[in-house]
């Protein structure tokens, strides 16, 4: 399974990095207004410094939302860095615009879906990356891990290769419940990742090692 982490933070990235465990990085315009980050040309710096921390998939994402739109903006941004994935909206227009990146090489991920159709329509438009959102569907009452368990069927029944990203994960039990479905990839905040450290067991053991240790020094 890999993690990516869901930030355009610089510190929460190389945090993420330096535990060992970062497998890429999934931004989105709000993320990068979040960090303060306006105007194409800080967004463009920003992704190449994002690639310099990372050495794994960083997702950046397109705002055009009409074909060729899509394909000029995906095919510069995949022009910055060969970790760059071109994240399209799952509209209709950003599957003809999968497909065309797909049929040239160029790897995307398919954003903002939140059903199975969706999801496999993205798969076979060959969307390197499909992200339901769970997090979001469970803040309607909808069960957002059960969406990811009914495209990870879809998806073994016809061996698509897209990869499930389940995206908008907010707390450590969404990265345990998505890795016991078998999503491929999980993209959280830095907490959710580092959530996954913390047994209260574990603090208690290691105090108790330490001070029995002593007692023989
Ligand atoms: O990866 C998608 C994510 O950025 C959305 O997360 O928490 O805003 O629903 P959230």
């Amino acid at each position: 399974m890999k993690f990516f982490i869901d930030t355009a933070n610089l510190d929460q990235i190389k945090e993420a990095q330096d535990l060992g465990v970062l497998d890429g990085v999934t931004t989105n315009p709000s993320l990068m207004a979040k960090e303060g980050i306006t105007g194409k040309e800080n967004i463009i710096n920003h992704y190449k410094k994002i690639c310099e921390i990372v050495t794994g998939d960083v997702s950046a994402e397109v705002i055009s939302t009409d074909y060729e739109g899509i394909i000029k903006e995906g095919e510069e941004l995949a022009k910055l860095h060969d970790q760059i994935i071109v994240k399209v909206p799952m509209i209709k227009d950003g599957v003809k615009a999968i497909k065309y990146f797909s049929d040239n090489n160029i790897k995307t991920n398919c954003t903002l879906v939140f059903s199975a159709g969706q999801a496999l329509l993205a798969a076979k438009a060959g969307a390197t990356y499909v992200s339901p959102f769970i997090g979001r569907l469970d803040d309607i009452s909808t069960d957002g891990l059960n969406l990811i368990a009914e495209i990870r069927m879809i998806y073994d029944n016809y061996g698509f290769n897209t990869q499930i990203l389940a995206a908008s994960v907010r707390h450590t039990m969404h990265v345990i419940d998505c890795a016991k479905i078998g999503a491929d990839v999980m993209t959280g905040p830095l907490s959710s990742i580092e959530g996954l450290l913390r047994h209260p067991l574990t603090d208690i053991g290691l105090e108790k090692f330490l001070a029995d240790y002593k007692k023989g020094n």
